[in-house]
């Protein structure tokens, strides 16, 4: 990002945190964050930073797990689609229009959500956010401007096919659910080139209503967003059809490719998101370690890694795996190495969550973890890209943004019979493993 807009944000955002200080003490009335559920169901969720950059996002519960049979990949296409001609304006306009004031269009989707979202100097808030709007509610997807997609969407596929851990994150979900959290973020093979305008319209319009979606805005009034919201995004009304509940399976996918190395993951069902248990997996996550480690001249007190170490004299890498949705989650292990270390090493690391599961957790290594789980937390929100997805995504999935002091009080509440509880449904669950390289030395999941 750029960095004189992320400190100038940093500066207001402080100075929006001083004046709830000030509020408490004087009891001034001050609202940095304000959150409306209307009564078509759109969420608005703001926060007052009082910047001269604003950036406003449409957030819409229309994530790869909502696609159908029929129509697989269909959110790939509409990621790349985000910037086509619609009813009020060509994409020749929409490009040109949000340039002019300097502003950026982009789009990013998970499983669950798609965020379409714009950033502009706040006097330009009104023209930026109308074409937002078009964008999200008046897309026209000409069939020509939409087969025209196709080399990007095949580029895209192919550049996930060459990234393991990406490659290895979409086995492992295939691998793990039945349905909805199985389906991949890029569009199938067998689908490139033959998503159709229809597929798109079918899907909007199934979609995007306005109870599954969220309107939310950094460094612009909530008043201003809140009106935009009742004229502009009212257009489809109902909570469409209920999305399909995940289920579960456990299993296993195998993929051999070039090269020596092998990247692996083992991981079990853990809990849906916001569920109680949730941050015991966010801990255990930070006592096992969180980020990659690489084992070479690292002094670390990464469990993992230590555990891996006396197993193994070659190189690798290990951190514990961990996401959560909005009715299931994975937890587990994901490791890096040579093809001939993989047993040793998948074993390691798993032999060592087992550890933790036995008690094998020190008041220090918690403390520790906790607080890097914090800091973790407080730094995404430095960036305005990374508070706008914390406030879209919390919006849409609970219609209330908790602040970051509220979570850290949460953090804190976690026990060691909580994470220990945690890592205790890792070992028993039903496991489920991906693996991606050089395959010969790996060992199946049922041999683990
Ligand atoms: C948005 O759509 C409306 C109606 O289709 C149109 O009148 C308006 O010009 C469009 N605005 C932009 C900025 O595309
Ligand atoms: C739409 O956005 C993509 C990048 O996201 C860009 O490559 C493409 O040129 C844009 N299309 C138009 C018509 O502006
Ligand atoms: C989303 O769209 C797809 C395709 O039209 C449809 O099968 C699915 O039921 C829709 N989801 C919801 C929640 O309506
Ligand atoms: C799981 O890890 C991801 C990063 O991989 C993090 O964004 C997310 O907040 C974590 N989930 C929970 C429930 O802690
Ligand atoms: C490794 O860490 C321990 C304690 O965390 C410290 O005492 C020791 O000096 C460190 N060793 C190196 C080589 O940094
Ligand atoms: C703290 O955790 C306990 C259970 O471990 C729960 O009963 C209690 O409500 C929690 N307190 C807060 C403030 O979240």
């Amino acid at each position: 990002c750029n960095t004189i807009l992320c400190l100038d944000f940093q500066t207001r955002l402080y100075a929006a945190q001083a004046a709830r200080k000030l509020e408490a003490t004087e009891h001034v009335s001050f609202q940095p964050q304000e959150v409306t559920k209307l009564p078509s169901g759109l969420v608005i969720a703001s926060l007052e930073n009082y910047s001269p950059v604003s950036k406003i996002g449409v957030f819409v519960k229309a994530g790869c797990r909502h696609e159908s049979h029929d129509n697989v990949g269909v959110t790939h296409i509409l990621r790349l689609a985000s910037n086509l001609t619609t009813k009020g304006a060509s994409a020749f306009k929409i490009c040109r229009g949000i340039e002019a004031v300097g502003g950026h269009l982009s789009v990013t989707s998970t499983r669950e959500n798609m965020a379409y979202s714009v950033d502009c100097l706040r006097d330009d808030v009104d023209t930026v956010m109308e074409y937002l709007i078009n964008v999200t509610t008046a897309q026209e997807f000409r069939p020509w401007e939409v087969s025209a997609l196709t080399p990007n969407v095949r580029r895209d596929v192919d550049d996930a096919a060459d990234t393991f851990p990406q490659r290895l994150v979409e086995l492992l979900h295939q691998a793990a659910y039945k349905n909805a959290l199985s389906n991949s973020l890029y569009c199938p093979e067998f689908m490139v080139g033959h998503i159709q305008s229809e597929h798109l319209h079918q899907f909007v319009q199934n979609n995007f209503t306005s109870a599954r979606m969220a309107l939310v805005g950094l460094g612009v009034e909530h008043s201003v967003l809140k009106q935009v919201g009742e004229q502009f995004l009212n257009i489809r009304s109902g909570a469409g059809a209920s999305g399909g509940q995940a289920q579960y399976r456990g299993g296993e996918m195998r993929q051999q490719a070039r090269g020596s190395m092998v990247h692996c993951a083992v991981v079990s069902e853990s809990v849906a998101a916001g569920s109680p248990d949730a941050l015991a997996f966010s801990v255990l996550q930070h006592v096992l370690g969180a980020a990659p480690h690489i084992k070479r001249g690292s002094n670390t007190t990464n469990k993992l890694v230590q555990g891996i170490n006396k197993a193994t004299s070659l190189p690798f890498e290990a951190s514990a795996f961990n996401s959560s949705y909005s009715d299931s989650g994975l937890f587990g292990v994901s490791t890096v190495c040579q093809g001939a270390a993989a047993g040793d090493v998948i074993r390691a690391a798993v032999a060592q969550v087992k550890a933790v599961a036995d008690g094998d957790v020190t008041a220090a290594d918690l403390t520790r973890a906790k607080t890097q789980l914090k800091s973790q937390q407080l730094m995404s929100l430095e960036t305005s890209e990374g508070f706008l997805e914390a406030l879209g995504s919390q919006a849409l999935a609970s219609g209330a943004y908790l602040s970051t002091d509220a979570a850290a009080k949460n953090i804190d509440n976690v026990s060691l019979t909580d994470v220990a509880n945690a890592a205790k449904m890792f070992v028993s669950g039903k496991k489920t493993m991906a693996s991606v390289g050089n395959l010969g030395s790996t060992p199946f999941v049922d041999e683990l």
